[in-house]
């Protein structure tokens, strides 16, 4: 029996992995690591802990590595035929499952739950199997899986029928949504999700409220949560990381460009920077803080010239048209303020939607206000990094509706991401804080937001599973 089992003591499951390919021109093979919380997670247990990553091939490139035998020690990817993966992912997780997570339908003509729903559905439960079946394939008699997000909710269920033996988290990195909401979802559906993360020795969620969320939703569909353990692991932002690659070279050089596009007042004095960074998820609410941004500069015409919109906003799920759609509506809101208020030497909106991350730093470093007003999200660790790495300390204009509300609201102008209004206001009050005031908040919020970074964050996990 025992000579069936794997050998991976640690798995980890995710939709997207640590590395991706692509083929160059001359047919080899590029291949890209990503970063994030699960790489750092895993190489704070170190080379020789028996790590596996099993993960999905996304692009063609992926595939075609899979097919050479092309792959990284301690991952492995699975070639879910395309069709499959692409209604799993894109029809499924990404146009169900995060739109009732972050409350995003226009309920009076969608969802529509119909056949063609079905048919995706199906799908979504096959590329669950695949990662079900190879996780119980690689894992060593009594190993720790780690199942993450939307993607693979079924997981848990289908992994414990196969091997027993195992000790089985899931870690959701999304709000939950309240049982009203979640009830959207056919009956059979919402309760084959709720069983499927069920079957999960444990379960963990960002914050309280997301895991209150989830125990509700069981209450009310499936009779409780029953032996499953539930637990709460804010994962923070990774200060030493950001710290040392926010003071290195290519950074400088994009601040110096960034100060050039920002430019300087009418009076000579440097202009206020109000900075977002945001992949453009429908949830990140970027329309509605630029329309805070021209209310600010109509309703408060004493900031004109004297402060910039630093927007990025990075590509992301662009085979969805409404994603797309989104962004489109993004730059033309930007483009609208930007020809309304613009002068000779002032852009107010300094808009950019190509990803670049050493960018990213000089605007946390340049930012004398973050911008994070999520109509709802996870966490927001957007919201946790700014804090950390602004030079002269940054005041956070935060969404109630942000996981890392909970433990930044104290030190933040909270808002009501809806409130348009409400959102300029609080962007006059930011903006208006003295430097000795703002220096303190952002110390503390620096504080908490890097209260448990991520190694940390990943050894919790691994420590209540083994417990
Ligand atoms: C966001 C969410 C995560 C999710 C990720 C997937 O960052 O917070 O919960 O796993 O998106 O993004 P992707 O680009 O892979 O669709």
């Amino acid at each position: 029996m025992a000579s069936s089992f794997g050998a991976a003591q640690v798995l980890v499951a995710s939709n997207r992995g640590p590395v991706s390919y692509e083929v160059r021109e001359d047919g080899s093979l590029d291949a890209k690591r990503g970063g994030g919380g699960l790489v750092s997670g895993l190489s704070a247990i170190g080379p020789d802990a028996g790590a596996l990553w099993v993960c999905s091939a996304l692009s063609d490139g992926d595939r075609e590595a899979v097919r050479r035998g092309v792959g990284e020690d301690g991952v492995r990817m699975l070639d879910v035929p395309a069709d499959v993966h692409a209604d799993a992912y894109n029809g499924i997780a990404n146009s169900v499952l995060w739109f009732v997570h972050h409350m995003l339908y226009q309920t009076p003509l969608e969802p529509v739950f119909d056949a063609e729903f079905r048919l995706k559905w199906a799908s979504y439960e096959k590329y669950n199997r695949a990662f079900a079946e190879a996780l119980a394939e690689e894992a060593a008699e009594g190993a720790v899986a780690i199942v993450q997000d939307y993607h693979l909710t079924l997981v848990p269920g289908m992994l414990r029928e196969l091997r027993p033996d195992l000790r089985i988290g899931h870690f959701s990195h999304t709000p939950w949504a309240p049982v009203d909401y979640f009830r959207l979802l056919p009956d059979d559906i919402a309760e084959q999700v709720l069983r499927g993360m069920l079957g999960a020795d444990r379960l963990g969620f960002l914050t309280r409220r997301w895991a209150d969320a989830f125990t509700a939703c069981c209450e009310a569909l499936v009779g409780g949560v029953g032996d499953t353990r539930i637990g709460v692991h804010g994962l923070g932002a990774d200060a030493e990381f950001l710290r040392k690659r926010s003071h290195e070279a290519d950074v400088d050089e994009r601040m110096a460009a960034l100060r050039e596009e920002i430019g300087t007042a009418p009076d000579g004095g440097a202009r206020r920077t109000i900075v977002r960074v945001d992949r453009t998820e429908l949830s990140k609410n970027i329309v509605r803080g630029l329309l805070a941004y021209r209310e600010l500069l109509a309703g408060r015409p004493e900031w004109r010239e004297r402060v910039v919109h630093v927007a990025f906003a990075y590509p992301s799920r662009q085979d969805l048209a409404v994603y797309r759609d989104y962004t489109a509506e993004v730059r033309r809101v930007a483009e609208s303020i930007n020809a309304e208020f613009g002068t000779a030497g002032w852009t107010p909106v300094v808009l950019h939607v190509k990803d670049d991350f050493a960018r990213s730093l000089a605007a946390y470093r340049l930012a004398d206000v973050a911008l994070v007003n999520p109509v709802r999200d996870g966490m927001n660790l957007v919201a946790k990094e700014v804090p950390v790495v602004s030079d002269e300390g940054c005041v956070l204009v935060l969404s109630r509706e942000a996981g890392a509300y909970e433990e930044l609201g104290e030190d933040s102008v909270v808002v009501n991401p809806y409130d348009v209004s409400g959102t300029a206001e609080a962007l006059h009050e930011a903006l208006s804080v003295g430097a000795g005031e703002r220096a303190e908040r952002s110390k503390r919020l620096a504080a908490a937001g890097t209260a448990l970074p991520p190694a940390r964050w990943f050894l919790e996990q691994l420590e209540a599973l083994r417990g």
